[in-house]
């Protein structure tokens, strides 16, 4: 187990990084960030994803100019598309898929890769790039890399006064 400090400091030391070295990451290093997906909670266990992993320089591009603000998916060396197969779990795919891509960054922040979640996307575009099913759900494409430069300031935070409370 984890020492708690410790695990609620690595906690809040994420953070989102949008700018990487020109350097791929290693095989090894690659397999434990999608192991940390596979490993991901799931409603009744049903595990309805897939994760595909894009090196090709070529699509990154194209997928970068399909997201409003994700400029940083064509300076990543690679992403990982996380795909919610909804017939597989049609009520839960999304909350599946989301404890997936926070696994995988945390995991990828524990070996010093960078991540970030890319929210607005052109969906249907960037599915039909990958050859996806039209039925399947792409939840986000998360660009990593080693991290280039200094780790971004710590975004603010609502205090735990304003979110929380006693009922
Ligand atoms: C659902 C979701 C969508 C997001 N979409 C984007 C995005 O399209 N582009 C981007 O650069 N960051 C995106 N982010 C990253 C957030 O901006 C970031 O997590 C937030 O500002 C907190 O910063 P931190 O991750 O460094 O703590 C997204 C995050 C989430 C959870």
């Amino acid at each position: 187990m984890i020492e708690p400090e410790e695990f609620l400091k690595f906690l809040k030391e994420r953070r989102s990084i949008r700018t990487y070295l020109d350097k791929m990451i290693s095989d090894k290093e690659l397999e434990m960030i999608l192991e940390a997906g596979r490993w991901s909670p799931s409603a009744s266990n049903k595990q309805p994803w897939e994760f595909l992993v894009i090196k090709n320089k070529e699509i990154l591009k194209k997928i970068s100019k399909k997201a409003f603000y994700g400029i940083h998916i064509k300076r990543a060396p690679l992403a990982i598309a996380i795909v919610g197969k909804i017939k597989e779990n049609p009520n839960y795919y999304i909350q599946d898929t989301s404890f997936v891509s926070m696994n995988m960054m945390l995991m990828a922040w524990s070996l010093g890769i960078g991540t970030c979640w890319i929210g607005a996307l052109e969906r249907d575009a960037v599915k039909e790039m990958l050859g996806l099913d039209k039925n399947d759900n792409l939840l986000t494409v998360l660009p990593m890399g080693y991290i280039k430069g200094n780790i971004p300031i710590p975004t603010l935070r609502k205090k735990l006064s304003q979110i929380s409370r006693e009922v």
